[in-house]
């Protein structure tokens, strides 16, 4: 089969389209063969080693131990172990596989059940791959870590990214009354998925207009977790998904601490692949309640070029593989 391998860690450079053995899935597992998958910056970190810490946490520490990344895809079941019962040949699927071997960026890939849900029935191959990892991120965030309630006034800095669009969608599902954090170019895309305010932050900093919010979402951009404190309510929950490492670091360092000093609750979200959620949102989406944006789509063969458009920080909504 056809997949993109990265042998070393490096830049968009080191990944090379080659032809490498089709997986066989274990007892416990089911071959899928994959119709579109999608990038997250968690790739590029993984292609990269950055931070350096990544060697430790994933595993390889001087060569790449996921030679084949891609944490998102949607496909069909193409063959199943005699242990896996939940899918069957034919079915069509989509999923989170990072945590599970990661391998995306392939014509196949073997995978627990556990890290797929059946597609939505009304997208295609190629919008359902663009859903996982940053819907689960946004969903988790907002709804474990964030403890989101109808009618509280919830701002996603960010909002115009990968997870920062799905976090839009699902905080409004809840009944949050939304604030879109996002530049210029933008605003409109933020209100047409159904944000009641939007901030232009080229022109106005969120965090010194004296306003209050219950539940702050950080997708992305940076301010100091002091800034993000000062916005919030005197019960109000600021969660970090991402965004820049100095603002992953308060998260981590000094979140604890104001949590356990404080009423108000600040620190981050970890997203897990976790099969009823993948299932949740696929209910959403099949309301009408959520839809994927996607920026670009790229064949297999120009993958390292979706890297380097991921990695400008740039992108509006998803970038897709295409593997059709
Ligand atoms: N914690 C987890 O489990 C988890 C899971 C997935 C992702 N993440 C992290 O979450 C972050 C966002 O991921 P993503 O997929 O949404 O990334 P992304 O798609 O690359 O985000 C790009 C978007 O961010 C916006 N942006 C850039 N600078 C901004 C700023 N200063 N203020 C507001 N918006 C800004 C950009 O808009 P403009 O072009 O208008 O600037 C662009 O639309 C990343 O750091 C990623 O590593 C964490």
């Amino acid at each position: 089969m056809k997949a993109v391998v990265s042998e070393k860690y490096g830049s968009p450079d080191v990944l090379r389209l080659k032809e490498v053995e089709k997986p066989v899935p274990k007892d416990d597992e089911v071959l899928i063969k994959i119709h579109a998958a999608a990038l997250n910056a968690a790739d590029w970190h993984l292609l990269r080693a950055d931070p350096l810490i990544v060697r430790l946490m994933v595993g390889g520490l001087l060569r790449p131990k996921h030679k084949i990344l891609g944490a998102d895809i949607a496909g069909r079941i193409e063959a199943v172990g005699k242990n896996a019962k939940q899918f069957q040949p034919g079915d069509a699927i989509f999923g989170l596989i990072a945590g599970y071997g990661w391998g995306g960026l392939a014509e196949y890939v073997c995978a627990r059940e556990n890290a797929l849900a059946s597609k939505p029935a009304n997208l295609s191959f190629e919008e359902a791959a663009a859903v996982p990892m940053a819907a689960v991120t946004a969903l988790q965030g907002l709804r474990d870590k964030g403890r989101i309630q109808p009618g509280q006034k919830v701002l996603i800095n960010g909002a115009s990214g990968g997870v920062g669009t799905f976090a839009v969608q699902i905080a409004k599902s809840f009944g949050a009354e939304v604030t879109a954090v996002v530049s210029t170019g933008n605003l409109d895309q933020a209100r047409s998925l159904g944000a009641d305010h939007v901030i232009d932050y080229t022109k106005e900093n969120f965090t010194k207009t004296g306003q209050w919010y219950d539940l702050i979402f950080a997708a992305n951009g940076y301010h100091p977790i002091s800034d993000y404190k000062r916005a919030l309510s005197p019960k109000g929950i600021y969660v970090m998904a991402g965004g820049s490492g100095a603002q992953m670091f308060q998260a981590m360092l000094f979140g604890p601490w104001i949590s356990m000093t404080g009423n108000r609750k600040m620190g981050g979200v970890s997203a897990k692949s976790n099969q009823k959620d993948l299932v949740y949102i696929k209910e959403l989406i099949e309301a009408g309640k959520v839809k994927p944006v996607i920026d670009r789509r790229y064949p297999l063969s120009e993958t390292a070029e979706a890297f380097r458009y991921l990695e400008e920080g740039h992108a509006r909504g998803k970038v897709v593989i295409n593997l059709d």
